[in-house]
């Protein structure tokens, strides 16, 4: 369920909707989906492997299992990943908590489409705004980790994330009693292919590890933890599966009332928090609806940057061999990554650049290294599920990154 936590996050509800509707809806579900099966699901289980024979976090699993330090450029590649992917997350789970205040205080009441669209606007070029909501989630992620992340974590977990599933299979209900609801249906499940360009697809692939949370070694970490009667595979499956069941859902939610609204699906990083708040006021009861799934929201988005940030945390503690005990990497992980979020607040190009950096470059890059690593390096396992395992992370997935890549950037046609 930490895992799941760590899956879980603003990927499926923030980022999922506006990708998806920028690229073409039903076409680009169809080619995510094909993504998480024949690269997620296996490279979920390479970190949670990983992890879980080291028993080490990403900068000592490598040389752990091998011997040798000549995988250690994979760690540090993990550790880079994770700071410039955090220092961007935060932001958006800042825009989180200020939604959750505004919902507490009731301030976009009443208010009217467009309003909605130019206040988010408003909201996010509010400098110092900005800044208090977005170290506010630092500062909550860097207490949580003081204590550790297994004292709790889990438990919350539990609770939290089925109660998410079920208030937004409530949104999806009611969002589909709208007017034109089903026009909203049909672009996110009526395929049309026309849209789909090797850059499409590349995004689909960079989406589909942001989203499960693979190539910067925050599986490793967690694989770290797991009991040693725990199955890695079934472990795997049950993260993958709600974790795309949770995309799915904030698809059925967010484009039938995108429709309903007469909004454009297009509408890039805005959509959910312009759309969200109008579902809202569709629905009866709409002040709790409202507090109760920003308050979801925001700790979906907190067991995310708990995960990302202990990536950092558990590597300046081992690589200092522990002279730097957990209080004092959360300290200096903390201090580290400040600057990281305030230049991502101030500036609208670094915010991109870390995004689509960590997304489309580094994460699958990291993923491609731990592939190999797996592929090549660990035994072959002698049933046949373990073999199509070792066969997949040794071959198809390697190739398949490579191929996407290659093709996004136009050096293979
Ligand atoms: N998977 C998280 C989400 O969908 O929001 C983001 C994330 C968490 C990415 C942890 C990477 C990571 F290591």
């Amino acid at each position: 369920m930490a895992a799941a936590g760590s899956a879980v996050g603003l990927g499926n509800i923030w980022k999922f909707p506006y990708i998806a509707g920028e690229n073409g809806g039903a076409a680009f579900l169809v080619v995510y989906l094909i993504c998480v099966l024949l690269l997620g699901l296996p490279l979920v289980m390479t970190e949670f492997l990983i992890g879980k024979h080291s028993g080490k976090s990403a900068y000592g699993a490598f040389k752990e299992l091998k011997g040798t330090n000549r995988w250690q450029w994979l760690s540090w590649m993990c550790m880079l990943t994770a700071m410039l992917f955090i220092g961007f997350y935060f932001v958006v789970t800042g825009w989180c908590f200020n939604y959750l205040f505004e919902a507490l205080t009731n301030v976009l009441h009443g208010a009217e489409m467009d309003s909605l669209s130019t206040h988010f606007t408003q909201v996010i070029s509010n400098k110092p705004r900005m800044i208090l909501f977005s170290l506010f989630p630092v500062l909550l992620t860097a207490t949580v980790l003081w204590f550790g992340v297994n004292k709790g974590i889990e438990k919350l977990s539990k609770v939290l994330m089925p109660l998410l599933l079920v208030m937004m299979v409530l949104m999806a209900v009611r969002v589909l009693m709208l007017k034109d609801s089903a026009i909203g249906m049909q672009f996110f499940f009526q395929a049309d292919f026309s849209k789909l360009n090797p850059q499409a697809v590349m995004k689909a692939m960079g989406q589909c590890f942001f989203s499960l949370s693979i190539g910067m070694g925050a599986l490793i970490t967690y694989g770290a933890y797991m009991p040693k009667n725990q199955s890695v595979s079934k472990t795997s499956m049950q993260v993958v599966i709600l974790d795309t069941l949770v995309a799915i859902l904030a698809g059925m939610i967010i484009f039938p009332a995108v429709f309903a609204f007469g909004m454009d699906p297009a509408e890039g990083p805005e959509l959910v928090f312009v759309i969200l708040p109008a579902i809202f006021e569709q629905m009866s009861f709409s002040y709790i609806f409202g507090v109760l799934f920003f308050s979801l929201l925001c700790i979906a988005a907190i067991t995310s940057t708990i995960s990302i940030m202990e990536v950092s945390v558990a590597f300046v503690n081992e690589a200092t061999g522990g002279r730097l005990n957990r209080h004092k990497s959360v300290l200096l992980v903390s201090a580290a990554v400040i600057p990281l979020v305030l230049a991502c607040v101030f500036s609208n190009s670094v915010f991109d650049v870390f995004d689509t950096l960590t997304s489309c470059v580094l994460m699958p890059l990291g993923a491609l290294g731990m592939a190999l690593f797996v592929g090549w390096n660990l035994p072959n396992y002698n049933h046949f599920a373990g073999k199509v395992f070792i066969f997949s992370v040794r071959w198809i997935v390697p190739i398949a990154i490579l191929v996407i890549f290659l093709n996004s950037v136009g050096i293979i046609q």
